[in-house]
């Protein structure tokens, strides 16, 4: 094999948690994730020299050692003392320092595909353990599905796949810092804090009000208050039918979950319109075939 194309998806939070933190400086996180239907495609190609190039189809994105997914691709070339090199190709639908997981997904994305290509023989966990060294939300997007995620996000329980929903993911113009947004909260925790045992008995029983009633993430606070226009976003949301709605990861995406897609895409025309968020898009929440 010479060549090969791996899909990876998108994440959001359906809760965030701050525990406490490690010595290390890393928080004790506790989540619940899971993947939507929205994508990064990574094409990986063998070459004779032995170095690794990156392309992206998006600006603003570093192709050196910067970027995760060339971090990847060296973490296993020097491992496995690969003769060769690999090219990278990224074509990005995941918004970029979104809070959902994009440069991880592109790591998680060359591991899996490099496995591949290189018949190097990882299994899962050893994946999983070569990528938390990458970012601590990599092993998560290896997995996909749907994911109770604790530790600084490397300890995985999968959970039941969720009912059928859909999304309205929208990101304002401007990037969060994932540290900073941690910092933040270190200085004034929350008090508030999400209900994990009402997500996960709603997620047992696929009952999605009663999932959607319970989103909750402590991030939320700390980057809605700098930007109030993560505020506004979810009550446009609401307005337009959205059973909930909350902020992902250390944001700025919002997503909104609705039963229907005709009231998502019109929650996607008004909020477009309002010109609170420049990338908006309507998602699949967990990545379920129509028809099915
Ligand atoms: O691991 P990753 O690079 O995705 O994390 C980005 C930043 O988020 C870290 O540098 C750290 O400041 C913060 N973080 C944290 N606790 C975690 C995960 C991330 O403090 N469990």
């Amino acid at each position: 094999m010479e060549k090969i194309t791996v899909r990876v998806p998108g994440k959001i939070n359906l809760t965030l948690d701050i525990l406490g933190r490690f010595a290390n400086g890393y928080h004790d996180l506790q989540m619940v994730m899971s993947s939507v239907s929205l994508y990064d495609e990574i094409t990986l190609v063998k070459k004779e020299e032995k170095n690794i190039s990156v392309t992206v189809d998006k600006r603003d994105l570093p192709v050196d050692e910067r970027n995760l997914a060339y971090r990847a691709a060296a973490l296993l070339m020097e491992e496995f003392a690969l003769t060769g090199g690999v090219e990278i190709a990224i074509k990005k639908q995941i918004p970029i320092a979104a809070g959902m997981a994009g440069g991880s997904a592109d790591a998680a994305g060359v591991l899996k595909g490099m496995n591949s290509l290189f018949e190097l023989g990882l299994e899962l966990p050893e994946l999983q353990k070569r990528g938390l060294t990458l970012g601590a939300d990599v092993p998560f997007c290896l997995l996909g599905g749907c994911a109770l995620a604790e530790g600084v996000g490397e300890r995985l329980t999968p959970l039941e796949p969720l009912p059928r929903a859909y999304l309205v993911l929208a990101k304002p113009d401007f990037a969060v810092s994932t540290p900073w947004a941690f910092a933040q909260w270190d200085k004034e925790p929350t008090k508030e804090r999400p209900d994990l045992a009402g997500m996960l008995a709603g997620i047992k029983e696929g009952d999605i009000r009663q999932i959607a009633a319970k989103l909750g993430n402590v991030l939320e606070g700390v980057t809605g208050r700098e930007y109030p226009v993560v505020w506004a976003i979810k009550e446009k949301m609401k307005e337009y039918g959205a059973l909930n709605a909350l902020m992902t990861g250390s944001g700025p995406t919002v997503f909104g979950i609705y039963t229907e897609l005709e009231q998502a895409k019109r929650a996607h025309t008004v909020i477009k319109e309002s010109r609170m968020a420049g990338e908006v898009h309507v998602v699949k929440l967990g990545e379920w075939e129509e028809g099915r």
